[in-house]
């Protein structure tokens, strides 16, 4: 696929079909996030891949109940206090497969490195047909003691980048961009 079009064409997923994403595909995809960039080219980083759907429902369940409690008091957070509170939501949209990216060490630059890998396997993803997603809902409660428990990470990791991937039921009309503020200078 063309870069651009890779660029342009990556759309954020949440609607998939239940046909399971196969291993060699998902060692593409991290073989294409371990290309990004990384401090000091450190490389400190770890993909966990859950594709178990009791253990996704379980971790959505858990994450959504955390969120609630650290979500702040202001008018900007009742739409996501909404969509948290609703049983039938779930947050990794029943997607076949989650890889969590984190950083094995809490270097200083460990959550753009980790952050450059997820947006590499997630280009990598739309590559291969399948749609992708970050999942920040996911994130908070996987930084926990009890969330890093669930997937047998050890206390240190840095849980960073929860990416859902799948094959899409329908390709995701693109979101409108902001006109990006420029300043040359000099
Ligand atoms: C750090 C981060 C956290 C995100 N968290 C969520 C999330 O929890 N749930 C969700 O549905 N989308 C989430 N997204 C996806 C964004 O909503 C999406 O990227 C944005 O609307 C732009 O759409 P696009 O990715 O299709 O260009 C997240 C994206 C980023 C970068």
């Amino acid at each position: 696929m063309d870069l651009s079009d890779a660029i342009n064409g990556r759309r954020s997923t949440r609607d998939f079909m239940a046909e399971a994403v196969d291993e060699e595909c998902i060692r593409r995809l991290i073989d294409a996030a371990v290309c990004a960039p990384s401090a000091s080219n450190g490389q400190e980083w770890t993909f966990t891949v859950v594709r178990d759907q009791a253990l996704l429902d379980r971790i959505s369940e858990a994450a959504k109940a955390h969120m609630l409690t650290i979500l702040p008091a202001d008018p900007q957070s009742e739409r996501r206090r909404t969509t948290l509170s609703d049983p039938a939501f779930h947050i990794f949209y029943h997607a076949p497969a989650l890889i969590l990216v984190a950083g094995t060490t809490p270097t200083p630059w460990v959550v753009e490195d980790c952050a450059l890998a997820a947006q590499n396997l997630m280009l990598a993803a739309h590559g291969e047909g399948l749609g992708s997603c970050w999942i920040g809902y996911a994130q908070r409660y996987l930084d926990t003691p009890e969330g890093k428990d669930v997937l047998g990470l050890p206390a240190s990791y840095v849980p960073v980048a929860p990416i859902i991937v799948g094959h899409p039921t329908t390709m995701p009309a693109s979101v409108a961009r902001k006109e990006p503020e420029i300043r040359w200078v000099g």
